[in-house]
């Protein structure tokens, strides 16, 4: 993606910044944890060599098609929110997640809102950013309701997640939705 985002963004609670290679002792500390992973790709168990697989992608920004930034609170990197760019279609899929020391206190709704309003008034051309959840994450779905995306469907056994086929929902805002909400 052509359009460049601010490296460091600051909210209320957090700092959204780039990955660095010295965050690999925070990201061991709750990557390692079975609850964090069950719904996402990073295998259960983590190890070291998972991590720095995980930031050399992102420290080397190996993937010129995302935009990732690290989620950090109290000088310590605990999380991390970003999007995959589908250029051609003018979409992006967010993605997140956060050290469970941290959930439930609103840091990742109020870390996807700066984030889709950064990536909305970043790249005018952008016009639909969508999630897609694991039906059985209750904390997520709830993170994009309310941030005000519409459910849109489910795809049915639509990934393997740790061996088992699990199904999808997908949410999405416009464009047009965010401005006006
Ligand atoms: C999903 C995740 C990012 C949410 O982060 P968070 O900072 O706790 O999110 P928030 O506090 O902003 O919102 C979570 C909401 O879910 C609710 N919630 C949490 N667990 C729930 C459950 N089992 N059932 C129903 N609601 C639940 C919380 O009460 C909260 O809602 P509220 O603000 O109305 O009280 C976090 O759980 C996480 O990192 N999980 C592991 C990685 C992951 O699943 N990422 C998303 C992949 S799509």
């Amino acid at each position: 993606m052509a359009v460049s985002f601010p490296a460091k963004i600051e909210t209320e609670h957090l700092i959204l910044r780039p990955f660095r290679w010295d965050d690999i002792d925070d990201l061991m500390k709750f990557a390692v944890n079975e609850e964090w992973s069950r719904y996402i790709r990073p295998p259960y168990p983590y190890s070291r060599e998972n991590a720095r697989e995980f930031l050399a992608d992102r420290v080397a920004l190996s993937h010129p098609d995302q935009t990732v930034w690290c989620i950090e609170r109290n000088k310590q990197m605990n999380g991390d929110v970003g999007f995959a760019w589908h250029t051609q279609n003018r979409a992006g899929e967010i993605a997140y997640s956060l050290s469970p020391e941290y959930w439930n206190q609103g840091l990742m709704t109020e870390a996807c809102r700066v984030a889709i309003n950064t990536a909305f008034a970043g790249d005018q051309q952008l016009n639909r950013i969508y999630a897609a959840i694991d039906t059985r994450n209750a904390a997520s779905i709830k993170v994009v309701e309310k941030l005000g995306l519409t459910r849109e469907g489910v795809l049915r056994q639509n990934r393997l997640q740790k061996g088992q086929l699990v199904d999808d929902v997908w949410y999405a805002i416009l464009r047009e939705e965010w401005a006006a909400h």
